[in-house]
C-alpha cells in the first residue's frame, strides 16, 4: 500500500494590502479609522489635510495582514493631492453621513473620480468596496434610511454597514468583513470571487424601488399619467406588484415599495369611476 504523501505545511504568507477612504468632508472617515485602530473617538472636527497615512497589522481569520491605510481628505480643495493615491488599491471604505443627504448623493461622484484617475485600464471590478452609513447615533437627524443606502451599495456588489464612530457600533464587524473579503480577493488571484458577485435582485427591481421612493404622487408612483383609466392603473399596479412582491424580491426596501404601490392603487381607484 502506498504511503500517504507527507502533508504539505500550510505556508500562508502574511498579506500586504492597500486601503483608501473616500467620501465628503466631515462624514467621519478619519474617526472610523481612529475608532478601529486606536479605540477612541474625537468629537472635535480636525479636517484631514490632503492624505493621512498609517500602517496597521490586523489578524483576520487565521491570517495576519499588513494594512496600508490612506485616509483621504473629502474637501474638493484637496483633489490634486488625492488623485495620486487611487491606484493599486485593494479596498475602499466609502463613507457618508446618514444625516446629510448630499453626502449620500455624492457617492456616485466619488466613484467617478476614482474611475477617472485609474484611467481606461483601471479596473474597479476587482476592488472590494464597503459603504459605511455613518453617524447612526444621531437618530434625530437621519435623512437617508437603511434600505436606501443598502440598495445603493448592494446593487453595485458593495458591502454595506451601518456605523457610528462615536459609539463604535458596526465598526469592528465592518472592518472584519471588509478585510475578510479582501483576503478572498487576494487568494483568488486579485479577482473578485464569483460568490461575491451575485446580488440576488435585478437592476429593474432596484430601479423600480428608487423610482417609487422618489415619486411625487400616486400617479407617478405607478408610472401612469394623471387621469389614467382603472384598467391602466390596475395594469401598472400588477406589473409592479409582480416585480416587487416581498416573497420574490430580496432587494432592500422592496417591502416598503410594495406597500406604497398597494396604497397608491387604492387611493387612485377610489377617485376613478
Ligand atoms: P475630512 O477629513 O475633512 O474629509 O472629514 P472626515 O470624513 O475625515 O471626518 P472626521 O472623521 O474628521 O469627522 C468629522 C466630524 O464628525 C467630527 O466632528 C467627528 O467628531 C464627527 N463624527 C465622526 N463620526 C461620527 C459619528 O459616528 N457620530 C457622531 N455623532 N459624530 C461623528
Ligand atoms: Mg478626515
Amino acid at each position: 500500500m502506498e504511503a500517504n504523501p507527507p502533508k504539505r505545511k500550510e505556508t500562508r504568507k502574511s498579506l500586504r494590502i492597500k486601503v483608501i477612504s473616500m467620501g465628503n468632508a466631515e462624514v467621519g472617515k478619519s474617526c472610523i479609522i481612529k475608532r478601529y485602530c486606536e479605540k477612541r473617538f474625537v468629537p472635535k472636527y480636525l479636517a484631514t489635510i490632503g492624505i493621512d497615512y498609517g500602517v496597521t497589522k490586523v489578524q483576520v481569520r487565521d491570517r495576519e495582514i499588513k494594512v496600508n491605510i490612506f485616509d483621504m481628505a473629502g474637501h474638493p480643495f484637496f483633489y490634486e493631492v488625492r488623485n495620486e493615491f487611487y491606484k493599486d488599491t485593494q479596498g475602499v471604505i466609502l463613507v457618508y453621513d446618514v444625516g446629510q443627504k448630499e453626502s449620500f448623493d455624492a457617492l456616485d461622484a466619488w466613484l467617478a473620480e476614482m474611475k477617472q484617475e485609474l484611467g481606461p485600464h483601471g479596473n474597479m471590478e476587482n476592488i472590494v468596496f464597503v459603504v459605511c452609513a455613518n453617524k447612526i447615533d444621531c437618530t434625530k437627524h437621519r435623512s437617508v434610511d437603511e434600505s436606501e443606502g443598502r440598495l445603493w451599495a448592494e446593487s453595485r456588489g458593495f458591502l454595506y454597514f451601518e456605523t457610528s464612530a462615536q459609539t463604535g457600533e458596526g465598526i469592528n464587524e465592518m472592518f472584519q468583513t471588509f478585510y475578510s473579503a479582501i483576503i478572498d480577493l487576494c487568494d483568488n488571484g486579485g479577482k473578485r470571487p464569483p460568490s461575491s458577485m451575485g446580488v440576488g435582485f435585478t437592476k429593474e427591481q432596484a430601479d423600480a424601488i428608487r423610482r417609487i421612493r422618489n415619486s411625487k404622487d400616486s400617479w407617478d408612483m405607478l408610472g401612469v399619467k394623471p387621469g389614467a383609466t382603472r384598467d391602466e392603473v390596475n395594469k401598472a399596479y400588477r406589473k409592479l406588484a409582480v416585480l416587487l412582491h416581498p416573497d420574490k424580491c430580496v432587494a432592500p426596501g422592496s417591502e416598503d415599495a410594495f406597500k406604497a404601490v398597494v396604497n397608491a392603487r387604492t387611493a387612485l381607484l377610489k377617485n376613478i369611476k
